[in-house]
């Protein structure tokens, strides 16, 4: 999603700009674009294709500036055209990033048309420019302040004025945005890895900071308008954020990221002898004694991740979990309950919806909250009193894989942890669950070498445009799992239901041509799926059944199965939905997609 970087220095800046760019391309974006400050105003170059050939533009155009600000465009407002891709200028003078969605931008548009601003582009950012070039008298910083209190919804911006051309201004509310100290020069960006080795520090802002950078320095303003100090850290190495990823064997970062799964699990089980509460945070034991109930507050693959751990939680440590979609939980009424522990799980961090929901439970009195994260520096991170941080290492394909599988170990052991805590977990338990954990990398090598048969099936998928997942129990987010990876990709539309439901609507829809993709591992409801399996079957569908060695499934006319290696027990999950991504993703390649950047999403979705 929307990336932005800014910098003031004395040597041409356009290359750190473009590089920026290209470190932030994993967010996933439509156009990109930059713009120096010149005597003549800004300048700007915008391409409708990727950072390479913006970077291309520039070379060829000899394109440079000490003073500048870039972009990737995640196109919310106005189709992604060059015209709607950012820098968005005012009048010729100032011109403006934003990342981000301005709520009240069409009461804005006619209070500026008003005034005699013409608007040339759809988006909602050229209020913003329009807004802060009305307010602007000789003073960037001051402007950007006044404006951002006109302002509703969510924003990070980077600004640049012609009368100004050593300032960058840059405001944040809802949308990340850090600050960089470099030698003699300094820098805006959204994540600290677009500006790593030219910042040597960093300071991130807080919602309603406004901030100048100049040759000299910088300057933070708060909401209210108070000269405040941001806490200043080191910078991580690029190469520390995963750096230039290499694709080694694999043909996209998806089929690696999938392949790497038993090596990210075996990162994230901590070397411990024993599920503790110090897991958590130093404060936890004490804290975690006194929950009585989990909400877990997530989006997409995440949530599926919140679901499947609400299996655990109640089975293993007996205690109540509720599980919500962040943009539904943060605006709608609910019970607050001061005693729960707040659970939001995130590959990135930065999802705008977790955390707003994230902060709408803080807002309710819920204080104790724990983010499950693969990135020990975001937002989320940040904000919550305990962490669980998974190290899938950096996840490149917008299709996440080896963060959910990473996700589910560490809410596995959340649940033992509270179990144990709450006498529902003995000593002979805990080390049973914890030899599964550890065994868990050498059961996923036996899965993954299931992909041969994978790709046999991925050729008849590439030729269906709807699919059924069905799974129960603690395998049924599994296969929501499963349908999401496979739309998300290769764009079937697939929809997943637990196997019972299917009598009471979508069994309509089976028929020869309609492959229904069923979850059966070897547990208690196992009769009940097969007996599923019939109905599908009695109406011409086709089954193909990732089935568990000992449930006695086996091939026949409709019925395709691939036998899983062996049942795993209550770790099940982990193992099952490995097939799963397999399979969406040689259906993706046989159809053609583009896997790791499938259109119109973004790795980070940090905008509503
Ligand atoms: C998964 O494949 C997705 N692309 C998406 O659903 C993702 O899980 C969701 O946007 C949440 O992201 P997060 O984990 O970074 O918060």
């Amino acid at each position: 999603m929307c990336g932005i970087v800014g910098a003031v220095a004395l040597r041409n800046i356009v290359p750190v700009l473009i590089e920026g760019l290209r470190r932030l391309e994993y967010r996933g974006y439509d156009s990109c674009g930059v713009a120096v400050v010149t005597a003549d105003g800004p300048q700007r170059v915008r391409s409708v294709a990727r950072v390479a050939e913006l970077d291309e533009q520039v070379r060829e155009a000899h394109f440079e500036g000490v003073t500048g600000i870039a972009h990737t465009r995640w196109a919310t407002h106005g189709a992604p055209t060059v015209n709607n891709a950012h820098p968005i200028f005012s009048r010729d003078t100032l011109a403006i990033v934003h990342n981000g969605i301005i709520e009240n931008y069409e009461s804005l548009r006619e209070m500026l048309r008003a005034k005699g601003y013409e608007f040339v582009s759809q988006t909602d950012t050229e209020v913003i420019a329009h807004l802060i070039h009305s307010l602007y008298q000789g003073d960037l910083f001051a402007a950007v302040r006044a404006a951002v209190q006109q302002l509703a919804g969510a924003y990070a911006i980077g600004v640049v004025h012609k009368n100004q051309p050593h300032t960058v201004v840059g405001a944040r509310a809802g949308s990340p945005l850090v600050v960089g100290y470099g030698k003699g020069e300094n820098f805006i960006a959204s994540d600290g890895l677009a500006i790593a080795g030219s910042a040597e520090h960093i300071s991130y802002l807080e919602e309603g900071d406004v901030c100048e950078i100049t040759l000299e320095g910088v300057r933070i303003a708060d909401r209210a308008g108070n000269i405040v100090t941001r806490e200043v850290r080191d910078v991580q190495a690029y190469g520390a954020y995963g750096g230039a990823v290499d694709l080694g064997p694999y043909r996209h970062y998806m089929q690696k990221e999938i392949f790497e799964q038993p090596r990210a699990i075996s990162d994230t089980i901590p070397a411990t002898d024993a599920f503790t509460p110090e897991l958590f945070g130093d404060n936890a034991p004490e804290v975690f004694k006194g929950i009585d109930s989990i909400l877990i507050l997530a989006c997409g693959t995440s949530y599926y991740a919140g679901l499947t751990a609400k299996y655990w939680l109640e089975s293993v440590a007996k205690i109540r979990t509720d599980v919500e979609i962040a943009s539904e939980y943060r605006y709608r009424e609910s019970v607050p309950n001061p005693r729960a522990l707040v659970v939001t799980i995130s590959q990135s961090g930065e999802t705008a919806d977790t955390l707003a929901a994230l902060k709408h439970a803080q807002s309710l009195g819920m204080e104790h909250t724990l983010a499950v994260c693969n990135v020990a520096t975001s937002a989320m991170v940040r904000l919550t009193e305990f962490k669980f941080l998974t190290h899938a290492g950096r996840e490149i394909g917008v299709a996440s894989t080896k963060a959910f599988t990473t996700q589910l170990v560490g809410l596995f052991i959340l649940a033992v942890t509270l179990g144990k805590l709450r006498g529902h977990v003995n000593a002979e338990q805990e080390a049973t669950y914890l030899k599964l954990l550890r065994h868990l990398p050498a059961a996923l090598n036996g899965v993954l070498a299931l992909e041969p048969q994978i790709i046999a099936w991925s050729e008849e998928f590439a030729r269906k445009e709807n699919a059924l997942f069905l799974g129960r129990g603690l395998h049924y987010p599994i296969a929501l799992e499963g349908a999401l990876k496979l739309k998300e990709i290769s764009y079937i539309h697939a929809e997943a239901y637990p196997a019972g439901e299917l009598k009471h609507g979508p069994l309509a829809l089976v028929t020869e041509a309609m492959p229904v993709v069923t979850v059966a591992p070897n547990d208690a409801l196992l009769e009940k799926l097969k007996s599923n399996m019939q109905e599908v079957r009695a109406r011409g569908g086709q089954l193909y059944v990732f089935a568990d060695a000992d449930t006695h499934i086996t091939s026949e006319d409709g019925i395709h199965v691939i036998r899983m290696p062996e049942h795993y027990g209550l770790l099940s999950p982990i193992l099952h939905v490995v097939p799963l991504q397999l399979l969406a993703y040689h259906t993706a390649c046989v159809r053609g997609t583009d896997v790791d950047k499938p259109r119109n999403l973004a790795k980070s979705v940090t905008v509503e």
